[in-house]
């Protein structure tokens, strides 16, 4: 990580699954927020494998995206060299700290979850101990490194909120041990909502295709899914969440790609149909993903490099996480042999 010059630099923490190729939803609200951060903070960016095993994956095919989405991070402008990137499961640090906040966070606490009760309700044949015991995981995850922020998406803010509550707890029993996080979501583009269904969020595991845009797909293939987006039937370029989402999800989009407040997109589409917005909206998310999508081709193609930068990640996470699991356990009273 950089080197600290006068103010010590907050930490920053956050993960994404392997579970597909990232949206622009992901892009968007994490990853690309990911890469700004990177400029005054010292950030340890990671790969949630483990969260994953919550559903049934195909191994080979998740030990395939998990190399690809460390491609994507660092394809995305995210510096191994300065930051830390690495894969959740390389760090077995986590799943220790892990077992240890289980027990400190309450049964009731983690039903009340709603990732908990979407996903339960969405898999019924499999609502197994890991979903449940997810969020302890990800506590895990940010506290072991004392993550002063945790940039996320909206979906994932009730999780940060039981990370700090678990934190204060424990720190409340055994005295200061764990940093309590920050949420951080942006203000624009937390929630970037589904283009078949723009009150739903935008996801990977959306069984319609043309809901989503991935980091990955081709100009063509974007311009066609913004052409189908749903909108309304008023005609007009206009930012109003509640009466039209559909519109709104297309200017926030645009707006995160050009950099213009709503009042300069609605002035610059007064008049004009929603045929003309919605290709313009391709246009800059398609220029906006192009470079990214060729050099998420180049590094993917040297396996070795991004692999290796996964082992560096790996080694220097480890030496934090390492050193919260071996105090942690101290103070809960786990035997230490004395060397
Ligand atoms: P995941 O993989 O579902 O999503 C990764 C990040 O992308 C954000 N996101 C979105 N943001 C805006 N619009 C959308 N449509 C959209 N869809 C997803 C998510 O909020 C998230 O920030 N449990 C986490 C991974 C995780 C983690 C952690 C995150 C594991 N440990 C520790 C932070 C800290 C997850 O499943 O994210």
């Amino acid at each position: 990580m950089a080197e600290q010059t006068s103010a010590p630099r907050k930490r920053i923490l956050s993960g994404i699954q392997p579970t597909g190729t990232p949206t622009l939803g992901n892009y968007v609200g994490a990853v690309r927020n990911w890469a700004a951060l990177q400029a005054d903070h010292d950030c340890l960016y990671m790969v949630a494998d483990l969260h994953t095993l919550t559903v049934r994956n195909e191994p080979a095919v998740l030990r395939r995206r998990t190399r690809e989405m460390a491609a994507l991070l660092l394809a995305a402008g995210i510096d191994p060299k300065e930051h830390v990137v690495f894969v959740q499961s390389h760090v077995p640090a986590h799943t220790q700290l892990s077992w240890v906040l289980g027990c400190y966070t309450q049964f009731g606490e983690l039903s009340r979850m709603t990732q908990f009760k979407d996903k339960s309700a969405k898999h019924p044949d499999n609502i197994n101990g890991g979903l449940f015991t997810y969020p302890v995981l990800m506590a895990a995850d940010i506290l072991i490194y004392n993550a002063d922020l945790v940039p996320v998406g909206q979906d994932q803010t009730q999780h940060v909120e039981l990370a700090r509550d678990i934190a204060g707890r424990f720190n409340s029993i055994y005295g200061p041990t764990l940093t309590v996080p920050e949420g951080y979501t942006l203000a624009l583009g937390a929630k970037i909502q589904s283009l078949a269904e723009p009150t739903k969020k935008m996801s990977k595991s959306d069984p319609n295709a043309n809901s989503f845009v991935l980091m990955t797909d081709d100009k063509d293939t974007i311009v066609r899914k913004f052409k189908r987006a749903v909108t309304d039937s008023d005609g007009q370029v206009r930012f109003d969440k509640e009466a039209k989402p559909g519109v709104s999800n297309l200017m926030t989009i645009y707006s995160v790609f050009t950099g213009k407040d709503m009042a300069a997109i609605e002035a610059e589409f007064a008049g004009r149909g929603y045929g003309d917005f919605k290709l313009a909206v391709a246009e800059v998310t398609a220029d906006g993903l192009a470079p990214i999508q060729a050099e998420y081709a180049r590094i993917l193609a040297d396996k070795r490099y991004v692999d290796g930068v996964l082992a560096d990640g790996a080694a220097r996470a480890a030496r934090i996480a390492d050193r919260t699991v071996r105090k942690v356990y101290r103070k809960v009273g786990l035997l230490q042999l004395e060397a």
